[in-house]
């Protein structure tokens, strides 16, 4: 091979490269919506249950279905626990009354709106209705 046919040959392996890049790029691009993002959900949580003990305590949460509730003040709020940037399982910090994500930083708060971090798009959140011991969140 002369120097002209690898000139050639590496011209061709650029565009190769480049819309290589283009595919990966669009293929791991994450959402950018300001959509709230998550699943749609209807289930029912019995606080009476040890399964749901930590949901007694201001601050506890349990997740479930895909969703993460919590014990805010006596009130109940609960947001998709799917990160929006790359899907890691967010969880409650009563520290600091928000939502983290251990994957990349990501934080939320109890609205599920982004406060920091790649996250593109805010949790969704649900309706939480208490009846007796009995939790019915949907949304
Ligand atoms: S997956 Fe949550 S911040 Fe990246």
């Amino acid at each position: 091979m002369d120097r002209k046919d690898f000139l050639k040959t590496c011209s061709l392996c650029g565009l190769g490269l480049t819309g290589l890049g283009t595919l990966i790029e669009s293929c791991t691009k994450p959402i950018n919506s300001s959509t709230p993002q998550g699943p749609t959900v209807n289930f029912t949580l019995d606080l009476s249950k040890p399964a749901n003990a930590s949901l007694g305590t201001l601050g506890g949460s349990v997740s479930s279905n895909g969703v993460v509730v919590v014990n805010l003040s006596g009130n109940f709020i609960a947001v998709a626990q799917s990160c929006t940037h790359n899907g890691c399982s967010v969880g409650y910090n009563p520290g600091s009354n928000n939502f983290v994500c251990p994957c990349h930083g990501g934080t939320f708060d109890t609205s599920g709106k982004v406060t920091s971090g790649p996250p593109p798009a805010p949790l969704k959140t649900y309706t939480v209705v208490k009846t007796g011991n009995i939790l019915t969140i949907s949304g």
